[in-house]
């Protein structure tokens, strides 16, 4: 069986990767779905979060990653998929992923969403979070694949480095 585990991975994280290997313990296939929640605004563009998840996945059979922009539920039925799978890591979670999952099935009946439970230890982490962190110079290898560790230090690089410019001018 297939699902699909979507997310803003705004970068994945640690918690996001013990998401994936859990789930595949249910299902055979795991897409990992890099898409937008238009009320966020980004750290990453779209391709490189792609990109940032599937080096951070290489290696890890029965994962395929993929990007989209547009209603879950379009790529979900595009793709003949109806297995969603979402990450809990709190209570606090509970009430927005609910509201998510009601109007996905309400808008594909034929969908199931199921959660995985997210380890303890990564149960306080976000991608907020993890930006936060490395903006003030703090180390968030134990939290991010070291790809991500990499790709942080150089976009956080390079907006100072623009600011800087912008500054002079
Ligand atoms: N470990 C660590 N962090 C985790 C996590 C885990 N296991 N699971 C979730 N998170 C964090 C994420 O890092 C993210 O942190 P942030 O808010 O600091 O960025 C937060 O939890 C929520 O992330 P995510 O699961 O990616 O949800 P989202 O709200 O960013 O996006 C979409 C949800 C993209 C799946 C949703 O908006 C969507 O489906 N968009 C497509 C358009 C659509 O169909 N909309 C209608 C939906 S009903």
């Amino acid at each position: 069986m297939k699902a699909v585990y979507p997310g803003s991975f705004d970068p994945i994280t640690l918690g996001h990767v013990d998401i994936v290997r859990r789930a595949l313990k249910i299902v055979d296939e795991v897409v990992v779905l890099v898409t937008e929640n238009p009320k966020k605004s980004y750290l990453f563009s779209l391709d490189e979060r792609k990109r940032m998840v599937e080096e951070a996945l290489r290696g890890i059979e029965g994962v395929t990653v993929e990007s989209y922009r547009g209603l879950l539920v379009d790529y979900l039925k595009m793709k003949g998929i109806r297995l969603l799978i979402r990450g809990m890591r709190a209570v606090t979670d509970f009430e927005y992923e609910i509201q998510m999952a009601l109007a996905n099935k309400k808008l594909f009946p034929e969908l199931e969403t199921v959660f995985l439970i997210s380890e303890e230890r990564f149960s306080f982490l976000s991608s907020s979070l993890v930006k936060e962190v490395a903006f003030y110079g703090g180390d968030v290898s134990g939290w991010v694949p070291p790809n991500v560790v990499e790709a942080l230090k150089e976009k956080l690089r390079r907006e100072c480095d623009e600011d800087k410019g912008e500054g002079q001018r």
